[in-house]
């Protein structure tokens, strides 16, 4: 498949953190309870930030280190399950907040945690037909909107947070596989108007399902592309909890810290993790031009995916 280029990064977190002591006086658990289940010290949580200005903040960032004409974006696709509106789309307020263009497409996508890979297959194929060369990716969340704070089995997983990447066309190697299998019983969270919305979960069949879904993710990637994980410079894995992580890293014994982990000050941002994941490295001098990741996602829908970039 025609490649990717990514071009800039950005992200953004809320500034109060909760930390697992905190979560201990809302909910009856310990900060050992939560770290050995899931490795989560902390997460970042919206007092006087949205979903919008989240996501605001990210792209701007991204947009300032890219030194590109922010005219020449082409989309602005936002993942999230959690905009401020159901319409208008947090991609529309983007492109207004930040004085884009207004020839461009801005869109919202719904495929919770899965939803930035499933944005990043979706930005791939629109480069490939817009008259402009860029495209503005954003995975962005505010789930303590949405958190069940009475239900202790899911509260203390979660936190808010945003990345922004742009991407541009290029000649290196992309390739995604990604699935959906219809359940709304593991994982979910009522829509507009049909009660409260709050995230309801199955913990132990979730935990079952991305397992799975991680090395199905993983496996088909490396096999369909004829890689092996000695070719994988990072595998940048959907941040839900390490336990599912270190599943996964010891099938690839050796190659432990080719898996980038950020879960413990950050809880699982669902769309913003990746991108999240992203930003950092690339601030930190982590990716380089060569270099290729193996992208893996899970989340409700159900949905998953793997891609690998080359960047
Ligand atoms: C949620 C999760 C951490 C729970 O861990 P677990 O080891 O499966 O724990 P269980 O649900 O089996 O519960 C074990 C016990 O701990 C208790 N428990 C649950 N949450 C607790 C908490 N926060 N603090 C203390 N005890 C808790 C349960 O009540 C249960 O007690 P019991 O044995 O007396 O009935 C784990 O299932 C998980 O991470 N699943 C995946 C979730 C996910 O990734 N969701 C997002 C997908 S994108």
């Amino acid at each position: 498949m025609e490649g990717i280029r990514i071009v800039a990064t950005g992200s953004a977190l809320p500034e109060k953190i909760l930390t697992n002591d905190e979560m201990s006086r809302i909910v009856e658990t310990t900060d050992e309870w939560i770290q050995t289940r899931t490795g989560i010290r902390s997460r970042h949580v919206c007092e006087k930030e949205s979903c919008v200005s989240l996501a605001v903040e990210a792209a701007g960032k991204a947009i300032k280190s890219s030194g590109i004409n922010p005219d020449e974006i082409g989309a602005v696709i936002v993942a999230t399950s959690t905009p401020d509106y159901a319409f208008p789309s947090v991609a529309c307020l983007v492109q207004k907040e930040l004085g884009l263009s207004e020839e461009l497409m801005a869109f919202d996508l719904s495929a919770a945690c899965t939803g930035f890979l499933y944005a990043l297959g979706v930005g791939r194929g629109l480069l490939h037909s817009l008259a402009k060369p860029y495209v503005l990716l954003i995975g962005c969340e505010q789930l303590s909107a949405i958190i069940d704070y009475t239900d202790r089995g899911s509260c203390i997983l979660f936190g808010d947070g945003a990345g922004a990447v742009i991407i541009a066309s290029s000649d290196r190697r992309f390739y995604q596989k990604s699935w959906a299998r219809g359940n709304a019983e593991y994982l979910n969270c009522v829509g507009i108007g049909r009660g409260t919305a709050k995230i309801s979960m199955k913990g132990n069949d979730v935990f079952r399902f991305a397992v799975n879904a991680m090395k199905q993710g993983i496996d088909e990637v490396l096999s369909d592309t004829g890689l092996s994980m000695d070719d994988i410079d990072w595998c940048i894995c959907h941040q839900a909890n390490q336990r599912i992580i270190s599943n996964v890293q010891k099938q690839f014994p050796g190659q432990e810290e080719k898996f980038f982990l950020n879960i413990e000050n950050l809880g699982n941002t669902s769309a913003a993790s990746i991108p999240l994941v992203l930003d950092e490295l690339n601030r930190t001098g982590r990716l380089q031009k060569g270099m290729k990741l193996l992208c893996v996602g899970f989340g409700a829908g159900l949905t998953w995916s793997g891609a690998l970039v080359e960047l």
